[in-house]
Order: C-alpha cells, then structure tokens, then sequence
C-alpha cells in the first residue's frame, strides 16, 4: 500500500513546474509527495510551499522545502493532497489525519487540486468512512444536537463520536479544536449536508470537499489511473 502511495505521489510531482506556489497535503501519502518534491528541491527544482499541518511543516522543513504562508502570498499554483474517500465527481472526504480545516483554506486558495491515492479510496458515493467535522469545544452537545438535525435534514443518520488520540485523550487540532467523526454511511446529498453543516455555529468545518479537487491519481495494482474532474 505504501509503495501505491507513493507511486501516486511521483505522478503528482510530474505537474509541478519551476517557481510553483503549493499547496502541501498532510498524511502518510502527501508525505511521500513532500519527500519527493525535497529530491527535486535539492537538485535545483526552486518551490514554495504551504504545508496543512505542524506535521506537514515539520517534513518539508526535514527534506528542505523552502515554506511560506498564505499571509505572504495570495494564490497558490497548485495543492497536492491525500484523501479519506473520493467519489465519481472528485467530492472527498478528508480529515482522518485531523488537519481538514487548514487542508480546506490551502486547497480553497489554489487553482488546482489534485488528489493522491491508493485505489481503495475510490468509492461510489462518500459516507463509509466517518466524516470528520471539525468543532469548537464550548457547547460542543449543543454543536452535535444541531449536527444530528443537518444529518437528517440530509437523509442520513449514524453515531458520534468525539475522537480521542492513543493516550486517551480528547484529540485536538492543529487549531486548538476538537473532531466529531460521524458513522453516516451513504451519502446521497453531499452538497446540502455540506451547506448545512457549515451553518451550524459551533462547527469550525468539516470534512466534504465539495467540487475542489480538480484531478485524482489513483495508484492500484493494475497502474495508476488519472481521473479529472467532470
Ligand atoms: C488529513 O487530515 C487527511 O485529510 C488526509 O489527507 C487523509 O486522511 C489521507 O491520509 P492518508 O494519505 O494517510 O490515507
């Protein structure tokens, strides 16, 4: 599976030209992405990127990927990011690493998205996976009370949970925030679930990336495949 992922991410560095402002991706396979694009940095390739994550800044730092932040520059050329679940139309799920928030404001800000893979992430419609949704702890039965009502305003329903590290520990964000995962299966409206959990005022964001990948690359047993955005 490791070497799928990282098959995938050298497809990915195959987009990145010269003086490119990127996006860097969190989890295992935009790692193999970032380790890859350190090769080519320390042979001459001249990038800057955003990283999504603490962890992500800690890597790039590692394999020498010149960072900088959306503060300083105000698009990026190109995000380069993993995915939980990706469906037909390139809808995901993200955020099993915990960093969708910043994942969502660097892909927002980039022309392109690409997606990086190993084929089991491709499914028919998103919801096998729990979808992360990112929220501010005060009030956060409240939060969850209003998440079910979206939930069923959307024709989906399943437990929650607040999700905890390996110590035990409430799991907190990259922005001091804590996740609710949400077992929903199928999800059939994926845009109105979208907009309704976003208008909830306890929810920071969640994990549906509505309509921002424009490019999966799916690495499998059989190749990889290159899928666009229709
Ligand atoms: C991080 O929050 C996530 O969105 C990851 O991009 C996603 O979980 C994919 O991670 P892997 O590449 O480790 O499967």
């Amino acid at each position: 599976m490791d070497d799928l992922k990282r098959q995938a991410a050298a497809r990915a560095l195959e987009q990145v030209r010269d003086g490119m402002r990127l996006g860097l991706g969190t989890g295992s396979t935009a790692k193999h992405f970032v380790e890859l694009l350190g090769e080519r940095v320390r042979a001459g390739l001249y990038v800057v990127g955003v990283p999504t994550s603490e962890a992500t800044r800690a890597d790039a730092l590692r394999c020498g990927v010149p960072l900088t932040t959306l503060d300083e520059i105000d698009r990026l050329d190109l995000t380069v990011d993993g995915a939980d679940e990706i469906d037909p139309d390139l809808n995901l799920i993200k955020g099993g690493g915990g960093a969708l928030l910043r994942e969502k404001i660097v892909a927002s800000a980039s022309d392109r998205m690409i997606v990086i893979a190993d084929d089991s992430k491709w499914v028919d419609a998103l919801g096998r996976f729990p979808l992360p949704v990112e929220v501010i702890p005060f009030g956060v039965a409240a939060t969850q009370r209003a998440m079910t009502d979206a939930f069923r305003h959307s024709g989906v329903s399943g437990q929650m949970m607040i999700r905890t590290a390996k110590d035990g520990h409430v799991f907190v964000t990259d922005g001091g925030h804590w996740i609710v995962d949400a077992r929903l299966g199928r999800i059939q409206d994926v845009g109105r679930l979208a907009g309704l959990l976003s208008a909830i005022p306890g929810v920071v964001e969640h994990g549906l990336f509505v309509g921002l990948a424009s490019t999966a690359i799916l690495a499998g047993a059989q190749g990889i495949r290159v899928v666009d955005r229709r």
